[in-house]
């Protein structure tokens, strides 16, 4: 599944700071609400959060096991399907169809177990399948067939046994639900040029194949697919292999075309998919003949918003071709932007999905970052297509091997497309940063679980998780960077050959990579890759290293962001980590060593007063860094002096340090906030960033406080530079930077000057947008800066602004503007305005219903939205719940963020009292949220009580 769910990320957490200066709002939370609706929309209707994970069931019956027995092995499926486009006579959508599937007995039984989830079917003298043997075998015959609802299988037992070397034919005909539930084969709807239009469309991972037909449903069963599509005359069908054969026939009375496919390689079920559509395409074949087809809606291939995918599918493919040491596996590509597809992508063999915002590209109103976005998002699918879908991982438990791998080689595919954009270095904000912030609360939990700990499709769906992700890309970039990438590479290949077509668990990748480190003369490890590597995957957290340059001591701590948390999960390292250290001097020596224990002395970081020792160099490897204050105070100085010398990521790593290390009580808090004092001179893009998300905590904490004045100035003084640098070099705005992230820098400039009050800031943008409500049909601003203008404009103005942009709200036909403003909206200063706006989000015809929670949470950013918005949560509790409670990620989101501010004693006793409120009703799968809120909110009021003072008399003294 790709990690696209992230929208536009860089423009994110610009506005995220700006939102809690209370003028500009929010991309950010609808990024993560997008994705976590997405992630539950599409895959996990119940419970990614449950509190309780639901205990497997401890019968015998081999039926109430949720893992498959071993004894049947699938080799190939017949599957033919045909999906209905229009609605019957009882108001449903339907398709229907036949499966068989060959398997072969490994051990003798009397038992077929298949996987089968919602699927009716047909009767063969009263049992659900028919079962035949194959080359002359004789079946034994079938004693009776039930459905097992809980583990989703169809049981069938036999009167007699199957034969060990013995193959069947298992044959089923199936009618199902084309439901509009984004699970299985599904049905999604569009509208265009004013015709409802419906697709049918599939999303099998991670559970969901059997919803389709029948099957062997776990990653390591894998089989070959011989897929046949029947569709209405003028659709196409795809699926994921070529067509071979396309006729028109008579079925039952009825014209339709039959597609036949080439059967596919052998492959898991998780990664087969239907389309049947009219949607049209572009294409290219490379030199070896693969074809490549970016399929959309008519009027968007047509308006060439496919071009720009097309232009890097190659180069990635290629990159990797070359990476892997392996052709690509397939004889083609196919990638389909989808109108109503809730999750960011997903990498099914041959026939990749994306959401439209993740492929399609629009000169005109697309912005820079949903450019960056495609290129990351293409890049992440297209690695799978080796790592993953070639190789694939034996069960779910170890999905922070596939996801990870694939978060972390997507910035060096998307590097070779786009060489400019310096694009590896983002990974510091995008994984290692993000990681970080969850990874270091007692909650987390390990990278790899046992397998056995994994086994219901809620225990599956719980893996796809930041860790398994973000988590796994930063670990996995150290292990390159501590082997150096050509033996990385080398290694991955043989292991990639080895496994190909097969399944395999990560301690296979750690053997192949050990190998390659035994074949390398001149590299020499510490200890082997497995010894290294499992105290990064088999505990939760990392390690802050501490490093005092008076004595050359390093040592080491696990970091967790709470100075007294009490951690419950144990370690059979003690937490403690091998930790690999590239380090320099200010006289650019470099060096590395390795952190063995849990301190040691290093004679060479034992310094002289003029010098300072920077560790973490290139933040390649996981942990955080602390150092003596007299080398904080030598590292400061030479940022204020000459920031250049310091790399860019590591100047965005001290800030994040230096913040994190801050609130967990390790360093005092002035010492954090005086590493934005060299912001003045700072002109790139990854250190503001990093800079803005952790200032973002101090609006959220102090937004309403005396100290959010002078906060407020200080900003408004360290940006003023960036303000005029951009006028400067953007001919006063005219233009935009053709530097990829200086584009990203400019906006950031942009909201945070007009947030701040910057002299001439607001007055640009309130122009640019009163130009827009003159003539509707010509909007100057350029797609960058739409987000900041929109919302800049609307904050300053009345009614009559939040009118005109709700106007063009309800006709924006591209998703990505919609958004824009529908976010902007929410950044009105007008009470009744906000509070009419939160009244729309429960009429559906308003705010779609999947739009409602973002949008509170958008007003819920804005610090006069937020306690309207806290009210008119507890008033209309019961309707939020029913409509969000169970089973829903949206509502622990909702939960999270509507408290996300609070951090007075009065607060809580208000969340507290809201807890005994609606004690009856529950609070479904906010429950672990609405825990973490009281927790976080007592944590907010102990770290004020104690830094309220001296962050007040910094920022006093810094703004005046
Ligand atoms: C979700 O879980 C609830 C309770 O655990 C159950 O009643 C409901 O049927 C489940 N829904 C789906 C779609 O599986
Ligand atoms: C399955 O389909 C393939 C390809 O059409 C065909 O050759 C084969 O005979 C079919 N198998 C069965 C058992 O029908
Ligand atoms: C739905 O309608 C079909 C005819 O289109 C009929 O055969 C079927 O029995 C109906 N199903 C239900 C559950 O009413
Ligand atoms: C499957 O059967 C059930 C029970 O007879 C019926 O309610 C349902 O509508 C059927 N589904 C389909 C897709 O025909």
């Amino acid at each position: 599944m790709g990690k696209g769910y992230y929208i536009s990320k860089h423009m994110a957490t610009a506005a995220m700071v700006l939102a809690a200066i209370a003028l500009v709002t929010i991309i950010a939370l609808s990024v993560v609400y997008n994705r976590e609706k997405s992630r539950n929309a599409a895959k996990f209707t119940n419970s990614t959060t449950s509190p309780v994970p639901p205990t497997p069931k401890t019968s015998n019956e081999p039926w109430d096991k949720y893992r498959l027995p071993d004894t049947l092995t699938p080799q190939y499926y017949n599957v033919t399907l045909w999906p209905r486009l229009v609605m019957n006579a009882n108001g449903t959508y339907i398709f229907t169809g036949n499966s068989g599937v060959m398997f072969t007995c490994v051990k003798t039984t009397d038992l077929i177990l298949i996987h089968s989830n919602k699927l009716n079917l047909t009767l063969f003298k009263g049992h659900h399948a028919k079962l035949t043997g194959v080359s002359g075998v004789t079946a034994p015959a079938i004693k009776t067939t039930w459905f097992q609802t809980e583990t989703q299988y169809l049981v069938i037992q036999l009167e007699g046994k199957l034969k060990p070397g013995k193959s069947y034919w298992l044959y089923t005909e199936l009618r199902g639900e084309l439901a509009d539930d984004l699970k299985g084969f599904y049905r999604s709807e569009y509208m265009e040029d004013g015709e409802k239009k419906i697709i049918a469309i599939s999303q099998m991972q991670a559970t969901y194949a059997r919803k389709a037909f029948p099957c062997f449903d776990e990653p390591g069963m894998k089989a070959v697919f011989h897929i046949t599509l029947i569709h209405d005359l003028g659709t196409t069908a795809l699926s994921n292999s070529q067509e071979i054969k396309t006729e028109n026939v008579q079925i039952d009375g009825t014209a339709v075309t039959r597609t036949i496919f080439e059967p596919t390689k052998r492959m898991s079920t998780y990664l087969v998919a239907f389309l049947v559509s009219d949607f049209t395409y572009i294409s290219a074949a490379d030199d070896k003949g693969v074809l490549v087809r970016i399929w959309a809606r008519r009027k968007a291939i047509e308006d060439g918003q496919g071009d720009y995918a097309l232009r890097i599918t190659q180069p990635i493919l290629e990159f990797f071709e070359k990476y892997y040491n392996t052709s690509y596996p397939l004889s083609k590509s196919d990638q389909i932007a989808l109108p109503d597809f809730e999750s960011g992508a997903m990498e099914n063999w041959g026939l990749v999905t994306y959401r439209e915002t993740a492929l399609l590209y629009d000169p005109k109103t697309s912005a820079n970052g949903n450019k960056q976005r495609i290129a990351t998002v293409v890049s992440h699918e297209l690695a799978h297509m080796w790592f993953g879908n070639l190789v694939t991982v034996k069960w779910w438990n170890d999905l922070w091997l596939n996801e990870g791998f694939a978060s972390y080689v997507e910035y060096l595919g998307a590097d070779h497309a786009e060489p400019t954009w310096n694009i590896k270095d983002q990974i510091i904000l995008y994984d290692l940063q993000r990681a970080f912030s969850v990874d270091s609360l007692t909650s987390s939990h390990p990278l790899s679980r046992k397998e056995e700990e994994v086994n219901t499709p809620s225990e599956i769906s719980e893996m796809f998780s930041t860790i398994s992700y973000s988590k796994g890309a930063a670990v996995l970039k150290m292990l390159s960077e501590f082997l150096t990438e050509p033996v990385f590479a080398k290694g991955l290949s043989n292991y990639l050959n080895q496994f190909a077509f097969g399944s395999s668990v990560y301690s296979d990748l750690w053997d192949h990579l050990q190998k390659a480190v035994d074949q390398t003369p001149g590299l020499k490890l510490p200890y082997s890759v497995h010894e290294i590597m499992n105290r990064w995957i088999l505990q939760m957290g990392f390690p802050v290293v501490t490093i005092d340059t008076r004595t050359g001591n390093v040592s080491q701590k696990h970091f967790l962001l709470e100075k007294d948390a009490v951690v419950d999960r144990k370690s059979e390292f003690n937490y403690e980590w091998f930790v690999p250290i590239k380090w320099m001097k200010r006289d650019q020596v470099q060096d590395q060593l390795w952190l063995l224990q849990k301190s040691a002395i290093h004679k060479p970081m034992k310094v002289s007063k003029s010098e300072w020792v920077l560790a973490n160099l290139h933040v390649s490897g996981y942990f955080r860094v602390n150092y003596d204050l007299g080398n904080w105070e030598r590292l400061l100085s030479q940022l204020e002096s000459n920031h250049q010398v310091i790399p860019v990521v590591n100047r965005a790593q001290i800030l994040d340090d230096a913040f994190n290390l801050a609130r967990a009580s390790i360093i005092n808090i002035t010492l954090a906030l005086r590493t934005t004092k060299y912001l003045t001179h700072e002109r790139e893009y990854i250190p503001w960033e990093a800079a803005l998300r952790n200032l973002n905590y101090f609006f959220q904490l102090f937004g309403r406080s005396e100290v959010y004045g002078a906060l407020q100035a200080y900003l408004k003084k360290q940006v003023k530079p960036l303000f005029e640098h951009f006028g400067t070099i953007s001919s006063n705005w005219t233009t935009v930077p053709s530097g990829h992230t200086d584009q990203f820098t400019q906006i950031i400039a942009l909201s945070l000057a007009c947030s701040t009050g910057v002299e001439g800031c607001r007055e640009l943008t309130k122009s640019w947008f009163k130009r827009w409500m003159q003539n509707h049909h010509v909007n100057v601003i350029h797609p960058n800066l739409r987000s900041t203008v929109y919302c800049d404009a609307i904050a300053a103005g009345g009614a009559e602004e939040w009118n005109f942009g709700w106007q063009m709200f309800q006709k924006a036909t591209v998703a990505a503007e919609a958004v824009k403003l529908r976010s902007a909206l929410a950044c009105t200063k007008v009470p009744w305005l906000l509070n009419r706006y939160l009244q729309y989000t429960m009429n559906p015809e308003k705010i779609r219903k999947q739009d409602a929670a973002s949008t509170i949470g958008y007003i819920n950013s804005n610090i006069i939205g937020q306690p309207l918005a806290w009210d008119f949560f507890r008033a209309n509790y019961f309707y939020f719940f029913k409509v969000y409670g169970t089973g829903s990620f949206t509502f622990s989101r909702l939960i999270g963020d509507i408290t996300s501010r609070f951090s007075t004693p009065f607060e809580l006793s208000q969340l507290k009292q809201f807890k005994k409120d609606n004690a009856e009703i529950g609070f479904g799968s906010g429950t672990q949220a609405l825990q973490q809120a009281i927790e976080k909110t007592t944590a907010k009021i102990k770290w004020l009580a104690e830094n309220k003072e001296p962050v007040l008399q910094w920022f006093t003294s810094e703004s005046e």
